[in-house]
Parts: C-alpha cells; structure tokens; sequence
C-alpha cells in the first residue's frame, strides 16, 4: 500500500466513524465510504449519496413520478441502440469541444437544471458552479436553485445560464430574467413542460414520516389539498390533488413575449414531439432541450432517445438540440451525438457526487463521463465531434 492510498483509506475511516458522522451531522448507517478515486462510474455515486444524506432529499432527487415507468424506460431505451464502429481510422487525438452560443466547452455535456443542490450538500450551487467550471462545461442554474443566482453566478468564472419558470406573476418573471441577464448568464432556458405539479409517489409516503429538509416549509405545516391551488414554481410539494403553477396557462404568445423581452438566447426545455420542435423553430427559438424532465412530470412520457430522430429530423440543423433524462454513461451520450444532437445535459449523477463527496464529487462524475465518452470515440474511430453522424447506431 503506498502513503496516498493509505491516506485514502484512513480518510475513509475517519468519515465512517462515529465521531466524524456526528460532526458533519450525517445521518447515513456508518457504512465506509470509499475514496473518491476508487468509483468506477456514476452509478456508484448514488447509493453513497443515500447513504450520506437525509433520506426524504434522496427520495426528491432520486423519484420519478406515478409508478416511475419512464424512469425505468429512461435507461433502458439505450439497450435498444447498439453502435457501428469503424476501423483503422486515425483517432489518436481525441478533441470532444464544442462551441455553443460563442463559448467553448470541453466536452458536450452540461450540468442540467436541478432544483436546491443544498439539500445535496450545505455548498450546494457554489459547488456545482466551481465543479462544472473545473471541467469547462455549463452549470444551468435553476430558478429553485438554494443560493440566489447573483451569488451563483460569481463562484467562478465559466459561462452559466439560466432555467426560468415563470411565475408567480409575469411581472415577477421579466424581473427574474432581467436580474438573470445582468448577473451574466449567457442564455434563458424556458421549461415548459411543468405546469402541473406531479404525484412524486415517494414523497407523498414521505410526507407522513419525516423531518423537513434544509429550505424547505414544513409538509406537516401544509395540510393535504385535495382542490386546484396554483404555487409559484414547481418545486416539491408534497400534496396530493391538482396543484398548478403560472405555466400551465401560458401559451407560445407568452414565448413570443419572452423571446422579445431577452437579449440574450432563449431555449425551450421539455420538446418531445417533432410538431413542437417545429413550432419551436417557427417562433424563433435559440435552442431546444428534448427533455422528460428525468420522468418526474408525466408517466409514459417516451425516453428521450427514443424521440431524438424525429425532433433532429424536422429541427434540421436550424438550432442546437440538447437533449436530457437517463444519460449515464458515455456511450449513451454517443448514441445521442450520433443521432444529431448537440449536447447532452446530466441531471442527477452530478447530484449523486455532490451529495456522496461534495464539489470533488461532481468533478469526478462529469470527468468520468467525459472520459468514457472520450473512450467510446476513441473506440468507434472518430475523433471529434462532427466526425459523427447517424450511421453509427444501429436502431
Ligand atoms: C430536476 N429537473 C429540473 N428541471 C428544470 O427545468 N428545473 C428544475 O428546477 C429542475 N429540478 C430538478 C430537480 C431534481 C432533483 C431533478 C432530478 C431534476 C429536471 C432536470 O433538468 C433534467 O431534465 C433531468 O434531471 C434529466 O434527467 P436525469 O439526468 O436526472 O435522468
Ligand atoms: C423538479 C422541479 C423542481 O423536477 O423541476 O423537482
């Protein structure tokens, strides 16, 4: 054993122990907890993130909604494309940038929107922010981000951009894009697809059993609705019955107004049929992102891959195509550069780093996806990225 690995396992004890748990308040069941550098994949992050967080912010991060079938479907569309590698090509430099709305980015994936990192870990955004930066990409600061976005975006120096949803008032909204534009994000990235607040079955068991997390009111203090009330955004509530956000009433004349009032790009996330990824080129959108919103809105929302061709198809060429839900692993993401899309965005696996070793943690999770996407291109003989087209998935 050599003095760093030894200090890596020591490091490991030490977290494990009584004390340290104490200390850093950590309700996980005392479990060693392995360096950081001995994960192999994302996969692996999860479960040392259950084990080190409290369980209803692991059950809000981890949980699809209603019976969680597109979250199961969510990976295994990707079992059904398998890839066509070429041969005695020359791929011996390897280059994964890409260039988006005039920012250099290391590789094309990107850290998408998610909701309140702090319940992840107390650094939450700060985090992310410094991690996604450390790796060249985008961090895509949610409007229910824990930190205010002024502060977000001064953790470091990378382009960010911004998730908006809309409400409680339209007044309210063009403020929070304005306040987004002068604090420097490069783009405004609309969700669409979160008018209603689902059932997250999970936390509605929850609800019943345990303590609140960090930020967030108190369930016991919100009594079970079972009538249509409108909250401000999406966010987690744990109510059972029709709840509804400002989205579910706006309309592409609310995008028209949006696009007018930006100054900076403006996406659409949450497209998933190719009528929509038309009218989305009609009404002058910047970009999509094909999104199920990591099946946490709609059950039986098809898996992203899936729908991918059909939206490149019509989209053709006309704007980027980022597309999320279920990528975790380095040949998923070629499966989706291969069909057309620009980029990929990660929703929970930077979660599950942040949450199981805190900033390192999502380093290493979008290094490793990097790494074997890097692996994967090497593999199939293209070198870079416009070296990828579609014949080299098998439908
Ligand atoms: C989300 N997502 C999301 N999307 C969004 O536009 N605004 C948000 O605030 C959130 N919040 C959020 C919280 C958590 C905990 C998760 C897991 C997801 C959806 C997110 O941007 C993305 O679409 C999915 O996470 C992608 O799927 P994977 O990678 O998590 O499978
Ligand atoms: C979610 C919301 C916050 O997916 O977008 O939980």
């Amino acid at each position: 054993m050599n003095r760093r690995k030894a200090v890596q396992c020591l490091a490991g004890f030490f977290a494990a122990s009584p004390l340290a748990r104490a200390q850093q308040d950590l309700p996980y069941s005392g479990e060693r907890v392995p360096a950081l550098e001995d994960l192999v994949n994302v996969f692996e992050f999860e479960p040392i993130c259950k084990m080190r967080i409290p369980r209803q912010n692991y059950d809000f991060i981890a949980g699809g909604v209603d019976q969680e079938w597109s979250l199961r479907h969510n990976r295994e569309a990707f079992d059904k494309i398998s890839l066509r590698p070429r041969m005695l090509v020359d791929a011996s430099h390897l280059d994964l940038s890409l260039t988006l709305f005039g920012d250099k980015l290391s590789c094309p994936i990107l850290v998408a929107p998610t909701a309140g990192h702090a319940q992840a870990n107390p650094e939450g955004e700060f985090a992310t922010a410094r991690a996604a930066a450390a790796t060249e990409t985008i961090l895509i600061l949610s409007t229910n981000s824990s930190h205010p976005l002024e502060k977000v975006a001064e953790a470091s120096n990378f382009p960010k951009w911004f998730q908006l949803y809309p409400g409680p008032d339209l007044e309210g909204t063009w403020e929070r894009i304005q306040r987004a534009m002068d604090s420097g994000y490069k783009t405004i990235v609309l969700t669409v697809d979160a008018g209603y607040n689902s059932h997250r079955e999970r936390l509605l068991r929850n609800r019943l059993r345990t303590q609140t997390p960090p930020g967030v009111p108190s369930p016991q203090s919100r009594r079970a609705r079972v009538r249509e009330e409108e909250t401000s955004t999406p966010s987690r509530p744990a109510v059972y019955g029709l709840t509804t956000t400002l989205m579910h009433k706006l309309d592409w004349r609310f995008f028209d107004e949006l696009k007018k009032r930006s100054r900076v790009p403006v996406l659409i996330k949450g497209i998933l049929v190719a009528e929509d990824a038309e009218l989305a080129v009609k009404h002058g959108a910047d970009g999509i992102v094909v999104s199920n919103h990591g099946a946490r809105y709609l059950d039986y929302a098809p898996a992203t891959i899936e729908v991918l061709a059909e939206i490149v198809d019509v989209v053709n060429r006309k704007m980027p195509i980022l597309v999320d839900s279920g990528f975790r692993r380095g040949t998923d993401i070629l499966k989706a550069l291969a069909i057309g899309a620009t980029a990929v965005c990660v929703g929970r696996p930077p979660l599950w780093g942040l949450g199981a070793y805190g900033e390192p943690g999502v380093r290493r999770v979008l290094e490793l996806l990097r790494t074997e996407l890097a692996l994967a291109m090497g593999l199939c003989g293209k070198a870079n990225l416009s070296q990828i087209d579609r014949k080299l998935v098998r439908m």
